[in-house]
């Protein structure tokens, strides 16, 4: 087991991560059933606490079957935890601006240019905004930006000082490659790991390209991790 003052990040594909340090696991984003980059099964996953950036389906995937059967409370935007509470989910509803610590951690909801909304079947309900996540893990600040194109403000989120900056580059619903490397000159991270891309057709994107033009272009050191790889620090 890692001590306090290690953190180890794993992609577990698409945009989920897990984050470990010590006792505490942290899960963002688990959606694993059905993600044909999933490196895991939701059934494997054992986290202490759930991170969601917003509804859609694609992110939330299997938090409320995890969350029943490990215990896990579910930290999202209010009306998404309120959504999700009522599918027998623990969860605990926040805004952007806000934070809320929990056992070995926190987490700052900040802000993210894109939608939020489910499917459920009989059409689209959108409960609460979207939001990027800065988490307070191991002695360490990692962002993660969920879903989002590039926004000037992220000039301010690199002000928490940030030691990693996870951030999407699959274009099409998000930052491109290209829009990508300006949000790391914003952003000013030790370390970017890049996420969203190649897990359907639509996104494949080369992430050494990506990396390489971060080395040109910013301080920050790139690592690009496949689905099931880890980076401590
Ligand atoms: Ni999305
Ligand atoms: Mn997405």
């Amino acid at each position: 087991m890692a001590n306090n003052s290690d953190l180890t990040i794993t992609w577990l594909g698409h945009a989920a991560f897990l984050l470990e340090a010590g006792d505490t696991r942290v899960l963002v984003d688990p959606f694993l059933t059905g993600n044909p980059a999933a490196a895991v099964q939701a059934a494997d996953v054992e986290p202490t606490v759930i991170l969601l950036t917003h509804a859609h389906n694609d992110h939330v995937g299997d938090a409320v079957e995890i969350s029943k059967r490990t215990g896990a409370t579910i930290i999202a935007t209010n009306e998404l935890g309120i959504y999700l509470g009522g599918e027998g989910a623990e969860t605990i509803g926040a805004n952007i601006g806000g934070t809320v610590a929990f056992d070995g951690g926190s987490v700052k909801f900040v802000a993210a240019v894109h939608t939020s909304a489910f499917n459920d079947g009989n059409g689209f309900v959108a409960p609460g905004a979207a939001a990027g996540l800065v988490v307070r893990v191991g002695g360490q600040t990692v962002y993660l930006a969920g879903d989002t194109a590039l926004f000037g403000d992220m000039a301010l989120i690199g002000t928490e000082g940030l030691d990693v900056a996870i951030i999407p580059i699959g274009g099409h619903y998000t930052m491109d490659p290209k829009d990508a490397v300006l949000a790391v000159g914003l952003l000013h991270p030790s370390v970017v790991i890049p996420c969203h891309f190649n897990t359907f057709p639509l996104l494949e994107q080369d992430a050494d390209e990506f990396a390489k033009n971060v080395s040109a272009a910013t301080d920050a050191t790139p690592v690009v991790l496949t689905p099931g790889a880890s980076h401590t620090l």
